[in-house]
């Protein structure tokens, strides 16, 4: 394992799922991901992009939507989107294709594995972390990516001055978003408080639901010091 590996828990913050892949997303894994995707290996992730390019990791990057659209905006930064889910990498591979961007790369796996094994310490431009899945229930707060350890190590991949950009509609959860960044001893917050939504975020499906459902959007903007 060629970057020091921080013992979390191995606790999922992910749903499990079945079901068969459509036609569209299996023709997609199996003739975009061998170009555009990334399995899990010992091997630097951001490689694929050239030398010098900042790289942001996106954890949990679902459908895409938002993913290619910021992508598209920014066609000089590496785009690292890192879902377990393959329909989701599927309908991401599909979007990249659409759009003929070159400058993103899917990765298929667990992004606790992810940032242990192909992210080098003080690399990252930065990290997004977009409407995680929430886990309303108290026994499964475990489960929430945002909590001190994980953080931790996420953190320690971000190059000093590197954002943690955190957003969520699920009003425990930003609080204790809040609470767990502002903990961290290498973060600091760029707002006092939350974050106001900025407009170059792109709404995903997940956020409209929400809005929706009556939820408001809570934004969380984090460097880490220089
Ligand atoms: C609620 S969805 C939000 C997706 C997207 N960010 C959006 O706003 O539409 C959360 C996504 O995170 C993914 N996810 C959760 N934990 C993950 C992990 N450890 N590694 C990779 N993906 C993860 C889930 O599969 C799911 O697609």
């Amino acid at each position: 394992m060629p970057y020091p590996s921080s013992d979390v828990p191995r606790v999922r913050t992910f749903h499990g799922r079945s079901g068969r892949l459509g036609t569209q997303s299996a023709r997609a894994m199996a003739e975009l991901f061998p170009v555009m995707g990334l399995a899990l290996s010992d091997e630097d992730a951001a490689a694929c992009f050239s030398p010098g390019t900042p790289v942001v990791l996106e954890i949990g990057s679902g459908m895409g939507e938002a993913t290619a659209q910021m992508a598209e905006a920014a066609p000089d930064t590496g785009i690292l989107a890192v879902e377990v889910h393959t329909a989701g990498v599927a309908a991401l591979l599909r979007r990249i294709d659409e759009k003929g961007l070159t400058n993103v790369r899917v990765v298929h796996a667990d992004a606790v594995s992810v940032l242990e094994r192909m992210i080098p310490l003080d690399s990252l431009a930065g990290i997004r972390l977009f409407f995680p899945d929430p886990w309303p229930k108290a026994r499964h707060h475990k489960r929430r990516f945002v909590r001190p350890d994980l953080v931790r190590m996420a953190v320690r991949r971000l190059s000093p001055g590197g954002r943690f950009h955190a957003a969520t509609d699920w009003h425990d959860y930003a609080d204790q978003m809040l609470e767990v960044l502002s903990g961290d001893p290498e973060l600091v917050n760029e707002f006092d408080g939350f974050a106001p939504r900025p407009d170059w975020r792109p709404m995903t499906r997940f956020e409209s639901k929400g809005l929706r459902r009556g939820h408001r959007v809570w934004d969380l903007m984090f460097r880490r010091i220089g």
